[in-house]
């Protein structure tokens, strides 16, 4: 059972002003879906705070999975995606693009997430928007293929190939 940390940025929800209801939304998708509730933290807008946050998670070997919602559009305090290239070691590009492809499908709109993805040490960072509904449209659409992801990343699976296939 994989663990997944649910990182929420908005100064809204930071100053008290608005509920988070997108990582709660998170949480309970990834709960559903077989992984360990690993924790939950919201922070403000703040690209050095979340990247602290995320590394103290990476490099405690906290998670193996961070899921962050918030913070990847196009506001002058969006900052998300910078924090996370901050301290990615190896970017998933794909993961972003799926989400927006799979999104673009839904609305024109989804091409405002500037949202990224990478792996540092043993943890995949995956960003999604802000919206409860963004976070279930994307997370339902990538967590099907995340698993297999995280059991190569983790050393449980050695690579893609189906035994049947090995001929
Ligand atoms: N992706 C999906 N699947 N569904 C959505 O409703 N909203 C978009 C986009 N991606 C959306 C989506 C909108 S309106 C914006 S502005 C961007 O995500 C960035 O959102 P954020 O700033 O809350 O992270």
């Amino acid at each position: 059972m994989y663990r997944a940390y649910v990182i929420t940025a908005s100064d809204s929800g930071w100053a008290g002003e608005r509920e988070d209801r997108s990582g709660p939304a998170a949480r309970e998708l990834l709960t559903e879906a077989g992984y360990a509730d690993g924790g939950y933290i919201l922070l403000p807008d703040d690209r050095e705070a979340l990247a602290a946050e995320l590394r103290r998670v990476c490099d405690g070997d906290l998670a193996d999975l961070v899921v962050t919602t918030g913070g990847t559009g196009f506001s002058p305090r969006d900052c998300t995606p910078e924090a996370t290239m901050d301290v990615v070691e190896r970017p998933t590009p794909g993961i972003a693009e799926a989400m927006r492809y799979y999104s673009l499908s839904i609305t024109p709109r989804a091409m405002l997430s500037r949202g990224a993805a990478g792996i540092r040490g043993s943890t995949l960072i995956v960003n999604l928007p802000g919206s409860p509904k963004a976070v279930r449209e994307c997370l339902s659409y990538i967590l099907p293929a995340l698993g297999h992801g995280l059991e190569i990343l983790r050393g449980d699976a050695s690579n893609c190939a189906r035994p049947e296939a090995l001929g």
